[in-house]
């Protein structure tokens, strides 16, 4: 083999030495089952239930939303709406873009240039909930999901984060004490997340979203935490499919919404997306190779190695005038 090859190789081997140590925990993500710390059905109290004022209260009475401005669309203003009502002794904090960027340069500056830089505006929006739950502590919740019942039994946590079915976790409804070690930890490892992946919806998920979020989780849980540290997660029956669920999902109506509607569907099926970009990537990465190769033998020797090895389709197709074409020119 020609030196140039050889050190084609061992760069291959480099960068999927990387891939395979980033996709080692999005595979041991597939197997996680939450077991360890899902918030199980049997330990909430039904909606008007007693138990509930017996529980302790460690999360604060806080319920953030984001959103570009002051004008939420109309299209969410009744779930919004169903959270305010149902939770009048709770602070109500709407974070428009102004008062985010506002937040993160009075109290993370060194973060601002990342936060002002993000490709595209949702990662601004999901970096700032990351902060402001490790700032204020309370629950962070988005802005097309409604509130079903009460919140008060999920501030009986240091922390929770919401499971999504098949996998990993979402960032659309979460909860923290102020300055909890995971969310600590998010906030820490945003600038490292923040690649340029090529692929807008990588780079979103990869980078601010729910894989990142999922990702840190899994890293974050994986030799454990202590009591205080630990993150608990609400499970789906919990969320919004039954009357005792805590939220009802109005995504019915927020469809019709053209961005947002792209912006919702990545959030859900980041899984999908996830694979499909790793999928893309590895079809542009044997592309790349293959044009390597074919030009490498091209401009050295190419009469040493018939270049159409690289093309086994070539072989049986004596009469594509493109294929011909192709033929001629290289000879
Ligand atoms: C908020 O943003 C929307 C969309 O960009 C715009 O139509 C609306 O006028 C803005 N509202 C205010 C109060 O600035």
């Amino acid at each position: 083999m020609r030196k140039g090859v050889i050190a084609f190789l061992i760069v291959n081997l480099i960068v999927i030495g990387f891939l395979v140590n980033a996709v080692f925990t999005l595979i041991t993500l597939l197997f996680e089952d939450c077991s360890a710390d899902a918030i199980h059905s049997s330990e909430i109290p039904a909606p008007n239930s007693i138990l509930i004022d017996q529980r302790p209260q460690l999360i604060p009475k806080i319920i953030h939303q984001t959103w570009q401005n002051e004008t939420i669309p109309e299209r969410w203003q009744a779930a919004q709406q169903s959270c305010v009502d149902l939770h009048s002794d709770y602070e109500y904090k709407l974070w428009t873009d102004a008062k985010s960027r506002e937040f993160i340069a009075t109290e993370y500056p060194w973060f601002l240039e990342t936060f002002d830089n993000y490709p595209y505006p949702i990662m601004r929006a999901d970096s700032i909930r990351y902060f402001i739950l490790a700032h204020y502590g309370g629950i962070y919740v988005d802005l097309d999901d409604g509130c079903n019942r009460r919140l008060d039994p999920l501030l009986s946590y240091n922390a929770w984060v919401r499971r999504t079915v098949p996998t990993g976790i979402s960032n659309d409804a979460m909860g923290s004490v102020p300055q909890h070690p995971f969310f600590l930890r998010v906030i820490e490892s945003l600038q490292l997340y923040n690649r340029n992946w090529r692929v807008p919806y990588i780079t979103v998920m990869y980078g601010t979203g729910p894989l990142f979020l999922s990702v840190i989780w899994k890293e974050y849980i994986r030799w454990g935490t202590t009591e205080e540290g630990r993150v608990r997660v609400l499970m789906p029956d919990e969320y919004n499919k039954n009357s005792w669920s805590f939220f009802a999902v109005y995504k019915g109506s927020s469809w019709h919404a053209g961005d947002a509607k792209a912006i919702f569907w990545m959030g859900q099926h980041w899984l999908l997306i996830t694979f499909a970009g790793f999928a893309l990537a590895g079809c542009l990465y044997g592309t790349g190779f293959i044009i390597y190769k074919r030009l490498h033998l091209k401009n050295t020797n190419y009469n040493e190695k018939p270049t159409s090895s690289w093309f086994p389709w070539r072989r049986n197709t004596p009469t594509g005038a493109g294929f011909k074409r192709l033929s001629q020119h290289e000879v």
